[in-house]
Parts: structure tokens; sequence; C-alpha cells
């Protein structure tokens, strides 16, 4: 790739763009879930609405893309990154980088989260079809599918682990892509870092909602 796109502030934009589409998916994948707080009946009702016209497959096109362009381009930069750290600087650099365990293990972050996207996919997507009928029309049974799954501990444990990780991934990154696009500049760069902080933590909580009180409260 040459040009913009081949160089590192292009491939960091489209890092943030790739990344923002994801981070916009799983705000409204869990939103979507929060459903199942109000029945099963409603949460199934859902999943049948969005899956059963066409517009699931662009979504699912675009989500499969992103996603194969933020895992290429966040590979190709830690290496480039790796080998630039492995040469000695001339001059020590100076001035204020926020350096955190979050902004410093994201390849790590990056990496558990797309084993847990892909073994999700294998448990929900691809896993047992129970079927229900609500108000006259035979769906899929979801919810069922989910209680059945989040009353075995170690699925609660390891979803709540990569839920605070994706939180976790998400305060970062959403700052990060907000950085890559710009918007970090002048006054109101505490603004957006303080949103990108309130993305992570509401969608994780959102999340881990979920298993815990299928686990505990049902
Ligand atoms: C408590 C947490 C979560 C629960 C209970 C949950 C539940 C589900 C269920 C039931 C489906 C199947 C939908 C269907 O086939 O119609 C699904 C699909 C999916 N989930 Fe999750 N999910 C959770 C967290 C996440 C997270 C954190 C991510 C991403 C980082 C994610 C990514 C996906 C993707 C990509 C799909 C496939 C969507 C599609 O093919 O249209 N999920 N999830």
């Amino acid at each position: 790739m040459s040009g913009f796109l081949g160089s590192t502030v292009g491939k960091k934009y489209l890092m943030g763009i790739t990344g923002l589409i994801w981070a916009g998916f799983v705000l409204v994948h869990m939103a979507g879930n929060l459903l199942i707080f109000v029945s099963n009946d409603a949460y199934n009702a859902y999943g049948h609405a969005i899956t059963s016209g066409n517009i699931v497959y662009v979504a699912e096109v675009i989500l499969v893309l992103a996603l194969i362009a933020h895992v290429s381009l966040a590979i190709n930069l830690t290496v480039n990154n790796r080998e630039a750290k492995a040469q000695k600087y001339a001059v020590a650099a100076k001035g204020k980088k926020r350096v955190t365990l979050a902004s410093r293990t994201m390849a790590i972050q990056g990496s558990l989260i797309l084993v847990f996207i892909i073994l999700h996919l294998i448990t929900f997507k691809y896993g047992t079809v129970y079927t229900t009928n609500v108000h006259g029309t035979e769906m899929r049974d979801l919810a069922k599918l989910m209680v059945e799954v989040f009353a075995q501990p170690g699925y609660v444990v390891w979803y709540v682990i990569c839920l605070i990780l994706l939180g976790f991934h998400l305060k970062h990154g959403v700052g990060s892509s907000f950085q890559s696009l710009g918007l970090m500049e002048g006054t109101y760069r505490e603004t957006w870092r303080k949103l990108s902080i309130a993305y992570g933590i509401i969608v994780a909580l959102g999340f881990i909602a979920q298993p815990l009180y299928i686990f505990f409260g049902r």
C-alpha cells in the first residue's frame, strides 16, 4: 500500500475508523441484549426482527471486513513499532505521553478479544438451535441458549474477564481513534477523553450484567 493509507498515520486512521465501526456495533449489540431483562420473548422477537431482513448480511460483511483490516493493521503497526524501538534513540524523547497499562497491552487485549469473538460465535450464532413461538411466529429461542450457557460458572467467569478487557480496549481504542481523527486537539480534548472512558465502562457493564443476572438472579 502506498500514499496516505500506506503511511503510519494513514494506517492509524484506518485502524481508528474500523475500530469505531466495531465500537458502534458492540454498543448496539449490548443495548439489544438488555431486552433479556424484559423477557425471553422480547429478546427473541428482537433477535428475530434484526436477522429477518437482508440488512443483517450487509452489516456482517462490513463487520468482517472491518475486523480483518483492524487486525492486520494492528499486527503491521505492532511489528513496525517493535523494529523501530529496537534501534536506540540518539536523543531521548521529551514531553508527556500518557502511557497506561491499557495502552501498553492493546495487542494482547486485542488478541484475546479476537479469540473471544470466534468462540462466542461458535457458542451462540452457530450454537444449538432451539425454537419458540412468540405471538404466532416461529423463531429461534436464543434466550433459552443464553440461559443454558450462563448457568455454567466457567462461561460466566470467561465472559466477565473478556468483557472487562473489552472495556479497557474500548476506553483506549476509542480515545486513540478520536486522536487519529484529529478530535483530541484544543478545548474539547478532555471531553473526548472522558467520553471514551465512559464508553468503555458503559459497554462493559451493560454486557457483564447479562451473565451475572442469569447466573445469580434468575
Ligand atoms: C454478555 C455478552 C454477550 C452476549 C450474551 C451475546 C450474545 C449474542 C448472541 C445470542 C448472538 C447470536 C445472534 C444471532 O445469531 O441472531 C450474538 C452474536 C454476535 N455477537 Fe454477541 N454477545 C455478547 C457479547 C459480545 C461481544 C463483546 C462481542 C464483540 C466484541 C460480540 C460479537 C458478536 C457478533 C460479531 C455476533 C454475530 C452477529 C451477526 O452475525 O449478525 N458479542 N451475540
